[in-house]
């Protein structure tokens, strides 16, 4: 990062950041100097005009022309400096350069689905290339959320049943944090996740290899265990059989598992399959029916891979 983060603000890192703060210390400066004028005016005016004795009296002026052609002229050129500043920086934010890249972002509690146009996902972590307009398509499965990324000075609400738009273009590579900034529940304040820039050759190959569902020459349990961590089952479900939010995986797998209603079934592969498609079909007793659906997220072979992970889990 070539500019250090202030008290105020962290540093910036995609194109618009340097105009947003721009126009904020430009409205913070100019309020403190007229706060600090004013108020050392009021102070002055406190002393001198203060009664000195008991039958003085308040002047009788009403009225000063010049004075009040004063007083509301420069707020007048103020106001119209911040809103013609402020106005083309929200059209810069707003209009998306036609050549951006886009990527489809989904929220749900308490997640983040990012999916290439080649048919790649990334679960929280956003890959982009440095040097390009990304174009965000966002929708929500869900309650409202909001895509937050601090250092690029972009924030946007995501929503149930409609799509909403925003643009970046990273000016560095790095990472960037990612922030849920609309309470969406229980797990809002662990609903993180990072923008990854990466240069154009290095972006362009973890494409390609992300696109791959199973890496050649991988078996299905160690890509399980890999998709354990990266789909973020390993927010809520242990493998230690220390318990959470939900049921650890550790030891399961075949098991009698009482269920809310009351009956009890016992963990085999469809059960598996249908509480990761349809996780609210089937709830183990004692736990929140919380989990998101993982349909459109998981293919079938990932979904084979992942329980052949949970199979491994044995004492
Ligand atoms: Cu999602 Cu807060």
């Amino acid at each position: 990062m070539n500019e250090k983060g202030t008290l105020y603000l962290p540093p910036p890192g995609s194109t618009v950041a340097g105009e947003v703060d721009a126009l904020f210390y430009f409205i913070f400066y100019a309020s403190l100097v007229l706060f600090v004028l004013v108020m050392m005016t009021t102070a002055y005016f406190i002393f001198k005009y203060r009664r000195r004795g008991k039958r003085e009296l308040t002047s009788g002026i009403a009225h000063n022309t010049k004075l009040e052609i004063v007083w509301t002229i420069i707020p007048v050129i103020l106001v119209f400096i911040v809103f013609v500043w402020g106005f083309k920086t929200y059209l810069k934010m707003n209009v998306i350069p036609k050549d951006a890249l886009e990527i489809k972002a989904t929220a749900q509690k308490w997640f983040w689905t990012f999916d290439y146009p080649n048919g790649a996902n990334n679960i929280n972590n956003l890959v982009v290339p440095v040097g390009q307009p990304v174009k965000l398509l966002l929708s929500s499965q869900d309650v409202i959320h909001s895509f937050f990324v601090p250092n690029f000075r972009v924030k946007m609400d995501v929503l149930p049943n409609r799509y909403t738009l925003t643009w970046f273009e990273a000016i560095e590579t790095g990472e960037y944090d990612i922030f849920c900034a609309e309470y969406c529940g229980k797990g809002h304040s662990e609903m993180l996740g990072k923008v990854i820039v990466m240069t154009e050759v290095d972006y362009n190959a973890w494409l390609e290899k992300s696109a791959i569902d199973i890496p050649e020459g991988m078996s299905l349990e160690d890509a399980g265990a890999n998709l354990y961590t990266s789909k973020a089952c390993i927010t809520c479900h242990s493998v230690d059989g220390r318990p959470g939010v939900a049921p650890s995986f550790k030891g399961r797998f075949g098991t009698l598992q009482g269920m809310a209603d009351g009956s009890t079934i016992t963990i085999d592969e469809n059960y598996l399959r249908e509480s990761i498609l349809n996780p609210q079909a089937k709830v183990a007793e004692g736990f929140q029916p919380v989990m998101p659906t993982y349909q459109n997220v998981l293919k079938d072979r990932q979904i084979d891979a992942l329980m052949a992970y949970i199979k491994s889990l044995q004492d």
